[in-house]
């Protein structure tokens, strides 16, 4: 099947318009009643997540552009004050790597429900790194899945070695087993006029 034929809905949780989580649209009964997706993009990396029997999510964010991100700005904006504290008692050439590790993993639970940051960022407490990857408080105990697991993956992929940090998180399973591909063979054959990066 070409890319462009497999069927997708979109509904938003909040307002029901077709911009929300894009899920496959195949009747119950289908053999991919079950398997569910995620995609996310930063700078030149793209990631996609694909399971079975459990709703995925994945965030990457491309750690070279990392460099420039001020944690000062950002972090009040997007960690808890006990994050924020956690973030600062680690040694300053650490705090944008945490920073990030922080984000993805945020950003892959609120995906993997659906909600995206209809969630304010600030309202879910994960772990600080090198803590494993754990969600410690939901915002007001709602949204709270009765299953999750989260991983935590560093990649290095492409022709020129770009390095990235994601988190995956996947609700309604404990346990997660992670096979990961990376796409560039892939797309080097499918891609023509603009090679992959
Ligand atoms: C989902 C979201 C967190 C992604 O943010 P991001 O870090 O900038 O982008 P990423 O590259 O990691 O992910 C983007 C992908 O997430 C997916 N996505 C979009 N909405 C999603 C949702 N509610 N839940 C899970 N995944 C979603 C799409 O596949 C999207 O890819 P596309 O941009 O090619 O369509 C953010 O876009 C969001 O919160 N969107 C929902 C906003 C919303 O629903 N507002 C209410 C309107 S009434």
């Amino acid at each position: 099947m070409s890319p462009a034929e497999v069927p997708l809905r979109r509904v938003c949780p909040r307002c029901g318009g077709p911009h929300g989580k894009p899920r496959l649209a195949v009747p119950q009964g289908s053999p991919f009643a079950d398997v569910d997706f995620s995609v996310t993009h930063s700078g030149d990396v793209v990631g996609v997540a694909v399971a079975r029997g459990a709703n995925v999510g994945l965030d990457v964010e491309e750690s070279g552009s990392g460099a420039a991100l001020d944690v000062d700005t950002v972090a009040p904006v997007a960690l808890t004050d006990a994050e924020i504290a956690a973030l600062n008692a680690r040694p300053p050439a650490e705090r944008v790597s945490a920073f990030l590790r922080m984000w993805t993993r945020k950003e892959a639970v609120l995906k993997a429900l659906g909600v995206g940051l209809t969630v304010p960022l600030r309202r879910l407490e994960v772990t600080v790194p090198p803590l494993p990857p754990k969600v410690l408080s939901w915002p007001d105990g709602r949204n709270a899945p009765r299953a999750l697991a989260m991983a935590d993956v560093e990649v290095v992929t492409g022709a020129r070695h770009l390095r990235a940090t994601a988190t995956v998180a996947a609700t309604g399973t404990t346990a997660l087993r992670l096979h990961h591909h990376d796409g560039t063979a892939t797309l080097t054959a499918h891609t023509t006029s603009t090679p992959p990066p």
